[in-house]
């Protein structure tokens, strides 16, 4: 497959694999959008299958010679893999192709390193570029030119890549106590904003849907939006006021992709917590994007891996525009908005969503863990005959029962006046592990037994 050829940007050529052994394959298309938003200009799209990876250049050698002839023809200055290559296959291809090449992992990195606007984010990128960096110091194209920058070394990529293990190990270190600086500061908004009870409403969805522009729309503050993949890297916090409720807090998040490399998913936990410990999640989904479901999917996958998949969803189908829809307020068999279609560029359909966000938040159902004493059995078992108890367990320690309830949004509030203890919204925390105990003695309480 061939490109336009534009005058700048990196002429690169994309590699995408079919591994007909592995169950989770990376999408080829996907792949183009991320090349694309790195700034890359894609001459040639080379695509192949395999079993599995060739351990020392990931590709076999009629492959490689068809990549090696691609660079030679195209002049390209970067190869670009659709999978993660170990530090040796980099090396490898590098000094087979005498050209550089980069892995998913490093392509998202960059991206990241582009589009981070906050101190948080900033530091979250160096600290995974790092990481990546640490391992792949000796490269195989070391005789080029490695001053003008380009892809996959901006940011820490930068600066850092002349650096030895050791100094690389030392600025780790520092980032890592500047980060715990940060999020300490962060939870400390989080925690105010619950003692203020405000509600936070988190923006997530599929990278590109339409986020940033959305917050804008809500808040009317001109934050960052551009047609590229990952325009808002850092979690960007704003209150604003809903028709018949009140404040919320409404936080914009990164954008979520397929496949985010574990590393990553762990480098922006912290930002991703603000929407684990959400209300109410809104859901933007590109609904002109012929593809949207299958986005959809990819989203949930990701609220899954950072515990946020039992927070209430509220569905933004979004783009309306670009689909001559009308903006519409859908509802489930009891009531409750489900999904609402509106247009973030034209402001098309923002009264439903206020509207609908005010309804899920006053009347939602929502999920708390608080703690109660041995002696309120009474009160314990008036939540297991309304079916409020979602999981029991015991602090070995002190007796009292940990109880996971879903319940109206008011009762909760009338407990919490009731002077029940009810634990800070966070991360569903692992609680401690029980010792093991013979049968019958166990006091884990399951809700048939009770
Ligand atoms: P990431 O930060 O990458 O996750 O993206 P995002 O979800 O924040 O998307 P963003 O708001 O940056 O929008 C992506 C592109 O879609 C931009 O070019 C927007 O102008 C465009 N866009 C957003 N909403 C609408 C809409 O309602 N209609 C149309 N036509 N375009 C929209």
């Amino acid at each position: 497959m061939f490109f336009e050829r534009p005058d700048s940007g990196e002429l690169s050529i994309l590699v995408h694999i079919d591994l007909t052994a592995e169950v989770e394959q990376e999408d080829p298309a996907e792949f183009e959008e991320l090349a694309l938003s790195a700034g890359a200009v894609p001459v040639e799209y080379i695509t192949g299958t395999r079993r599995q990876p060739s351990p020392s250049h990931f590709v076999g050698s009629g492959k490689l010679e068809e990549i090696a002839e691609a660079v030679r023809a195209h002049r390209a200055e970067l190869v670009l893999f659709n999978h993660s290559l170990s530090p040796s296959q980099e090396r490898n291809l590098e000094s087979y192709l005498k050209c550089r090449v980069l892995d998913r992992t490093g392509l998202i990195l960059d991206i990241f390193a582009q589009r981070a606007r906050s101190h948080e984010g900033k530091l979250q990128v160096e600290l995974a570029q790092l990481k990546h960096l640490s391992t792949r110091l000796k490269r195989g194209w070391t005789h080029l030119d490695r001053q003008k920058g380009g892809i996959g070394m901006r940011g820490a990529g930068e600066t850092q890549l002349e650096l030895d293990q050791r100094m690389i190990g030392q600025r780790i270190k520092a980032i890592h106590k500047s980060l715990d600086k940060v999020r300490a500061q962060r939870q400390q908004g989080r925690r105010s904003r619950e003692r203020a009870e405000v509600d936070t409403v988190s923006l997530v969805g599929y990278t590109n849907a339409g986020k940033s522009t959305l917050f804008n729309q809500l808040t009317q503050a001109n934050i960052y939006a551009a047609d590229q993949l990952f325009a808002t890297l850092d979690s960007t916090l704003r209150r604003i006021a809903l028709p018949n409720f009140g404040a919320a807090v409404i936080a914009d998040t990164v954008g979520f992709i397929s496949h985010l490399p574990h590393g990553l998913v762990e480098a922006f936990r912290a930002t991703l917590e603000e929407s684990s410990s959400a209300s109410l999640l809104l859901h933007v989904v590109d609904a002109a994007n012929a593809d949207y479901a299958d986005y959809m999917g990819k989203v949930d996958e990701v609220l899954l891996e950072i515990s946020a998949d039992s927070v209430p969803q509220l569905q933004v189908f979004n783009k309306i525009d670009l689909m001559d829809l009308e903006p519409r307020l859908q509802r489930d068999s009891s009531g409750k908005p489900t999904r609402v279609f509106v247009s973030a560029k034209t402001g098309a359909g923002m009264d439903l969503l206020l509207t609908a966000v005010s309804e899920l938040l006053a009347d939602g159902i929502v999920q708390e863990t608080v703690v109660i004493q041995p002696a309120q059995a009474r009160l314990r078992s008036q939540f297991y005959e309304r079916g409020y108890i979602e999981q029991e367990d015991v602090d070995t320690e002190t007796g009292n029962y940990h109880l996971q309830l879903k319940l109206p949004r008011t009762e909760l509030e009338r407990l919490r006046k009731n002077g029940i203890h009810v634990l800070p919204r966070q991360k569903p925390q692992p609680l401690p592990e029980l010792p093991v105990v013979d049968e019958g003695t166990d006091m884990t309480i399951d809700r048939q037994s009770a």
